[in-house]
């Protein structure tokens, strides 16, 4: 193992890292598994137990995918990883929000990013634990690297509940659907509706042209049904995994293909919006370097107001933190 002041660790591009293995880690294992991207998944998790029984189970999915290495390891397997997922925390119980998980989470994290810190790892580090906004901003701190490789996955899984309930209530395909949800991916997150369109066909002319008239009563309900969906999962099953793994799955390909695809993954804020120094989603360019450019798209004033409400909520929680 090199120390801090050494050159980075030459990446290995088909190597991924999942740091926690309870239900999102090993479902996006899973989903990661079937991606074709990878040549070689380590998990790690406290429990090394837990995180050999997962790598045998997933990788008897193999013969019905493609050949790779899927393997519980440890630290000094990630130097060299072209990506690192953490999932590592308490996820939220019933009648807990997001935001309730910090200090739990953020003392998890203080064990979990020095290890990686001193490893001189050259990749990507996506966070994906709860509250992902600050745990991504936690991360950003304690490991050093340069921000733009400290993503969180944010509001593509809010983003991608919102174009499937539209596309359901539309009935088109919810890859026709562009909109996204900003800011904290958590209950002060901010549906972008003002720029929401189908195909190029603003969305309240698309509702229209299928019978829907009620914009507003419509608009409100689908963002209640879209932040809440969460807590409707939790108290049903206990636990999301199978949509945020999903979202991993789609932020890996971005990243290991170099794709320039728009997400609205957590990233630091420098001034859009009048928010600075606080993580938070908005629609950014990813690629092999992670976050690239930064796409601030068109809020009308109250969603610009609302999305200033959810930073501020964030930073609240962030001042509060020692690090
Ligand atoms: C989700 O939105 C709990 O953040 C997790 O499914």
């Amino acid at each position: 193992m090199s120390n801090k002041t050494s050159a980075v660790v030459k990446t290995n591009p088909r190597k991924a890292v999942m740091i926690g293995c309870g239900f999102v880690g090993s479902a996006s294992v899973f989903a990661l598994m079937q991606s074709g991207l990878f040549s070689e998944i380590v998990l790690i998790d406290a429990d090394k137990d837990k995180a050999e029984g997962e790598a045998m189970d997933i990788s008897h999915g193999i013969p019905f995918a493609r050949p790779m290495k899927i393997y519980a390891g440890g630290y000094d397997d990630v130097a060299d990883a072209a990506i690192i997922v953490v999932s590592a925390g308490a996820g939220q119980k019933p009648g807990e929000t997001r935001l309730d998980l910090v200090n739990k989470n953020v003392a998890i994290f203080k064990s979990i990013i020095p290890e990686i810190a001193k490893r001189n790892f050259g990749g990507i580090l996506l966070i994906v634990a709860n509250p992902v906004d600050i745990l991504t901003q936690v991360a950003q701190k304690l490991s050093g690297l340069p921000e733009e490789r400290v993503i969180g996955s944010g509001t593509v899984l809010d983003s991608a509940r919102l174009k499937y309930a539209l596309g359901e209530h539309l009935e088109v395909d919810s890859r026709s659907v562009h909109a996204f949800i900003v800011g904290e991916h958590g209950d002060s997150e901010v549906v972008a509706w003002s720029s929401a369109n189908v195909s190029g066909v603003e969305l309240h002319k698309m509702c229209e042209m299928r019978g829907h008239y009620k914009h507003k009563e419509n608009t409100e309900e689908i963002a209640a049904n879209v932040k809440n969906s969460a807590y409707e999962i939790i108290n049903r099953k206990h636990a999301t995994y199978y949509g945020i793994a999903m979202s991993v799955r789609r932020i890996c390909e971005v990243i290991m293909r170099d794709e320039k695809s728009i997400l609205p993954v957590s990233h630091m804020m420098h001034g859009q919006y009048g928010i600075d120094g606080v993580v938070l989603s908005m629609p950014a360019i990813v690629g092999a370097n992670g976050v690239e450019s930064d796409i601030p798209i068109e809020l009308n004033g109250e969603e610009a107001l609302k999305l200033k409400e959810s930073a501020d909520a964030l930073k609240s929680i962030l001042d509060g933190l020692e690090l």
